[in-house]
């Protein structure tokens, strides 16, 4: 059974940002725990090794509800060093997938969500003013409790002149902003467009390298995560965890996987330019965040790396959890299914008690 999401999709992005978060997460108290604390994330001790991705946690509001609702490890969303506006509305629909999502799909979006959940996303990454989220992350960040911690995720934007250094430099003050707040934990987003060609950043390995590298030499001493999509060429994954995979601290994977997106009657579900395709997330995209984590846990130990591996796709339940674990994941995190299931960190720290996990 479906709760009341704590983000609206019938509202716009603006809306669910000042009025926000819903459901549960709405004037949420912290719930006690009682989970000691075994676990550890890149040397952070956390009660549960779960929590929520970069996206469905807007802003400081958001991430505490789900500190109180006790997801360990949430993300706050992507951010950047200026400020972005999002796509029109609607930016989260239902689409229905028989089974595994492959690439290359056409799918039919709605507003019924059922389960299993599978929803498209379309946000275009917007971003606040660092004077606005630079604060309001802090505070967020301060709000954890024992065994939590907040992670802040940003990503780079291209300059007006195109150029690719003013590009890096972007990321190394992103970099700067999110360190100024307290966050114990970076990541950088290179599941984004690699601004100025159609293809992601992740799959351009050496300027991939190039930022992480630049990052690496602004953090310092803070654990650098980074973000990438699901990769279908293991002779191209091998290569990404050699170069960039030796530099950061942790992995986390995946992100949406991009399909076309139809409604009813077969015309662009969400309106304007360059969307109809957009990432689909939840249920249908499972099986490539599993494989996902089995080839980086496999390839991390045969070429010798230390990374941890963050699972993301699909994740639902305890028995989900548990597979990502088995697979090679040093932490787990869930997206869609927490957005419809606020309970859900607590159904995993029950599931784990009882299973001396
Ligand atoms: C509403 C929403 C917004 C998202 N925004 C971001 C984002 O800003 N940055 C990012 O790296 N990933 C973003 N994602 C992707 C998620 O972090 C995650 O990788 C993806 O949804 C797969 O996990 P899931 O199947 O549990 O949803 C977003 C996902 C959702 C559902």
């Amino acid at each position: 059974m479906l709760s009341e999401p704590f983000y609206d999709p019938t509202r716009s992005y603006e809306d669910n940002f000042e009025h926000g978060p819903f459901g549960l997460f709405a004037d949420t108290q912290r719930i006690p725990d009682s989970s000691e604390i075994h676990h550890h994330f890149l040397g952070q001790p956390v009660a549960a090794p779960f929590g929520i991705p970069a996206g469905p946690l807007l802003n400081g509001r958001y991430v505490k509800a789900a500190l109180d609702m006790g997801f360990d490890l949430p993300v706050y969303k992507t951010v950047r060093t200026r400020r972005q506006a999002c796509h029109p509305w609607p930016n989260v629909l239902a689409v229905q997938v028989d089974g595994d999502l492959q690439t290359g799909r056409t799918l039919v979006a709605s507003q019924k969500y059922s389960e299993p959940l599978s929803i498209t996303n379309s946000f275009g990454v917007p971003s606040f003013d660092p004077e606005f989220w630079q604060p309001d992350m802090a505070d967020a960040v301060r709000h954890a409790g024992p065994g939590q911690v907040v992670i802040g995720s940003f990503q780079g934007t291209k300059s007006e002149s195109g150029s690719v250094a003013a590009y890096i430099a972007d990321f190394v003050t992103g970099a700067r902003l999110l360190k100024q707040t307290g966050v114990k934990i970076v990541e950088v987003n290179l599941s984004c467009p690699n601004e100025g060609t159609a293809n992601l950043l992740c799959f351009d390995i050496p300027r991939a390298r190039e930022i992480v590298e630049a990052i690496k030499g602004e953090l310092g001493a803070i654990p650098l995560v980074t973000k990438i999509a699901y990769f279908g060429d293991d002779a191209r994954l091998t290569q990404f965890l050699r170069e960039v995979g030796s530099v950061v601290d942790g992995i986390s994977a995946i992100n949406t996987v991009s399909a076309a997106v139809v409604d009813e009657r077969g015309e662009q579900a969400l309106p304007g330019e360059g969307r109809l395709s957009s990432g689909v997330c939840g249920s249908a995209i499972q099986w490539a965040g599993l494989e996902m984590v089995q080839r980086m846990a496999r390839l991390r130990e045969s070429l010798g790396l230390t990374f941890e591996i963050v699972g993301v796709g699909g994740v639902g339940d305890a028995a989900a959890f548990d597979r990502f674990r088995r697979a090679g994941a040093d932490v787990v995190m869930s997206a869609t299914a927490a957005m419809w299931n606020p309970l859900l960190a607590q159904q995993i720290k029950e599931w784990m008690q009882g299973a001396g996990a």
